[in-house]
């Protein structure tokens, strides 16, 4: 890869977890790139360190040790405070449990973090919509998450984290809640979206199914990289 095709390069990172005065090292001298337009998945077995890693690659966590450079700019020194910008502008995430606001529509949920992001009313209602009938669930739309499937309320996440035009999706265990028919069309409508879009997917899982259908893989195991495939 050279550097033009890399969106993040995780270069040597630690993350230690302090509990009282006990220390958890969750990664280990690790490096991995994301190159532009990736499906890739990191697996391993639980509490291998798959999350931390994700939320790192995500700029939602620090490494203890190590340096981030995301689009060719080193962000290791910058505070997670400081990194806001980047996460509503570039970075869009969908997590297991869905983190649907439960009282806010289909419509609303896909809306709010578009109005944060000063977008015009005229703008937020194409995109809002774009994205609902992307993904299947535009007669959804105003109805409440507690009303949705788990797989219409994943689609739903997929909606809103994509509407805001994002350059990197991280997705933790995405397919956890559904059954095999609605993960692998779930996962389906991401690879689909990232070869339409263009958007990077980072994909934290240990499902077989996400794990084939990757662009390349990485697999980790007490916190240090095994091995990749492309
Ligand atoms: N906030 C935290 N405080 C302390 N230890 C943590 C914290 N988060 C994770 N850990 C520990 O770090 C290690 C890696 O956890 P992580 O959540 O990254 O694993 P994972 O691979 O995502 O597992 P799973 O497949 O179960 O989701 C585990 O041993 C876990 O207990
Ligand atoms: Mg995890």
């Amino acid at each position: 890869m050279t550097v033009e095709e890399i969106l993040v390069d995780i270069q040597d990172i630690s993350r230690i977890y302090y509990l009282g005065s006990s220390e958890l090292k969750a990664l280990n001298n690790l490096s991995c790139k994301v190159g532009k337009g990736d499906f890739l998945v990191i697996a391993g077995p639980s509490g291998s360190g798959k999350t931390t890693l994700l939320n790192i690659i995500g700029c939602i966590d620090k490494p203890s040790s190590g340096r981030i450079i995301f689009e060719r700019k080193d962000i290791t020194d910058i505070s997670l405070d400081k990194l806001n910008p980047l996460r509503l502008n570039h970075i869009g995430f969908i997590f297991q449990s869905f983190n649907l606001i439960p009282v806010l529509t289909a419509y609303e949920n896909v809306e709010l973090p578009l109005l944060f992001k000063g977008l015009g009313t005229r703008e937020i209602r194409e995109l809002a919509e774009k994205f609902l009938h992307r993904v299947g669930i535009a007669d959804k739309m105003h109805q409440r998450p507690s009303s949705l499937s788990g797989g219409q309320r994943q689609r739903l996440s997929i909606a809103r984290a994509l509407a805001g035009n994002p350059t990197l999706i991280v997705a933790d265990e995405p397919t956890a809640n559904l059954d095999r028919k609605n993960a692998e069309s779930i996962i389906e409508l991401m690879r689909e979206l990232n070869k339409e879009l263009g958007v990077t997917v980072v994909i934290a899982s240990h499902d077989q199914m996400v794990i084939e259908h990757a662009s390349s893989r990485l697999f980790i195991q007490d916190g240090s990289k095994l091995i990749r495939h492309e």
